[in-house]
């Protein structure tokens, strides 16, 4: 153990910390505390007890004197000034939070669906109690991106976010990429590994990627936005096809969370996007998490590290305790956050964006089938790009068509795929998938 440097600290005592929650990442954080020397000696933090849920669990390094089942001890403790809430979901975790910051304490969470649903009330909350509340750890995993977007680029003006902000889906198309693993298989390992959501649902639909990205919007952009007003598609409909095709035309998929201001108001959504290999979006492989992001003063920035586990959300989590120790010893942090005065962005609908698309169509093989699906293209005004006729299937008489657009307006690629759908010639619409223009607007 290092020695205390007690010289910096203007108190002695030292800082009691609650913890709700001792699943992955709340053990984690607890074994971390415990070991007594995360702040380098600055400040005095003890953790004087865990909520869990079942006390007869022995939990390897956490000592039973620690363990309650009662919430409020943890919450109102009056010997403890920080509550850690690693219980995750929406409830009863929210009301842990709101409980917790009207006792005065200050919360850490890594709670991305209570702070995306509920961040404006819960911020309220903190204001009115003198507390803080730190999120650090609910988005990108250990990736320090909330501190970057609300402190060090204070004086920048972001106009786009990109990022790769689910773990388990990045392990799971990467790995049907590189080694053909089928998306059970490699869903069943990412969660054997701690990260996917206990309801995996929630990554694999991308309901954790949009509250995220609406965390990443409020902190880039200063707008409050919920996350039903981000468009999201998950990643159930990608086929190993989809990969193998995408990267015949020089591309990879990735399912990215994208923040774009535009001239028709704010770009939001989450879906699978094919991105050009050669791009570094596109080597963010396995649970690896990735943000890039342009200031008008800093440019480009880039942010990469692991997006899920319990070892890189525990140091988010205590990283963000150690700046509460902050506050409370000198009244700095956790974040300086400035109240923005700039006007928040408006969310524009997403049938006003011009985007190219990939489209995979499963179709009858034979003549005058080609023209009559560049027929409805044409009556959309959407410009093909390029076409390419894939495993043909003689038995069944068809064929996988791979057409790339060319930018054309989201409300008639939509019209057109309702079209293609209703065509004698097109067995099925197999896939409609976005393709990111990386364009001139970031270069690394
Ligand atoms: N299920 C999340 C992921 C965990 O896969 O990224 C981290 O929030």
């Amino acid at each position: 153990m290092r020695p205390r440097d007690v010289a910096t600290s203007t108190s002695n005592n030292p800082i009691g910390i609650g913890l709700l929650g001792a699943g992955e990442i709340g053990s984690e954080v607890a074994r971390v505390l415990l070991r007594n020397d995360v702040s380098q000696g600055t400040y005095d933090l003890v953790l004087r007890n865990i909520l869990v849920r079942n006390a007869n669990r022995t939990r390897d390094g956490i000592p039973a004197h620690l363990i309650t089942t009662d919430p409020e001890q943890v919450m109102t403790d009056p010997l403890s000034s920080v509550v850690i809430e690693a219980i995750g979901g929406e409830e009863p975790a929210r009301t842990y939070i709101a409980r917790s910051l009207a006792a005065g304490k200050h919360v850490v969470t890594a709670n991305k669906e209570a702070i995306a649903k509920h961040g404006d009330e819960l911020l309220r909350t903190a204001h009115e109690n003198a507390a803080t509340i730190a999120y650090e750890a609910s988005v990108g995993g250990g990736i320090p991106v909330l501190a970057v977007l609300s402190d060090s680029l204070n004086a920048n003006r972001i106009d786009v976010i990109r990022a790769i902000i689910n773990g388990t889906t990045n392990y799971i198309l990467s790995s049907m990429q590189e080694s053909e693993t089928s998306f059970a298989e490699a869903l069943g390992t990412a969660q054997s590994l701690g990260y996917a959501e206990s309801d995996p649902a929630s990554d694999i639909d991308a309901h954790d990627a949009v509250y995220k990205l609406s965390i990443l919007i409020r902190l880039g952009f200063g707008a409050s936005v919920r996350p039903h007003e981000i468009h999201r598609e998950g990643i159930a409909n990608i086929d190993a096809k989809d990969l193998r095709y995408a990267q015949d035309l020089g591309f990879t998929i990735k399912l990215l969370a994208i923040a774009r201001q535009e001239p028709e108001g704010l770009y939001c959504g989450v879906h699978p996007t094919l991105v050009p290999l050669d791009v570094p979006m596109a080597k963010v492989n396995g649970v690896f998490n990735a943000i890039e992001l342009n200031g008008d003063l800093i440019g480009p920035l880039w942010l990469q590290g692991r997006g899920a586990g319990a070892s890189p959300t525990a140091s988010a989590i205590i990283g963000d305790v150690i700046r509460a120790a902050g506050f409370i010893r000198n009244g700095r942090g956790p974040y300086g956050k400035l109240q923005s005065r700039r006007v928040p962005p408006v969310i524009a609908a997403m049938d006003d964006f011009c985007v190219r698309y990939y489209v995979r169509l499963t179709v009858l093989d034979r003549p005058g089938v080609l023209a009559e699906i560049a027929g409805v293209f044409g009556d959309a005004e959407i410009s093909i790009a390029s076409v390419l006729q894939k495993d043909s299937d003689d038995r069944r008489g068809t064929a996988d068509l791979v057409i790339m657009t060319h930018p054309a307006r989201e409300a008639n690629m939509q019209t057109a795929a309702k079209r293609l759908r209703k065509l004698e010639v097109v067995a099925s619409l197999e896939n409609l998938i976005r393709v990111e223009d990386y364009g001139q607007r970031i270069a690394f």
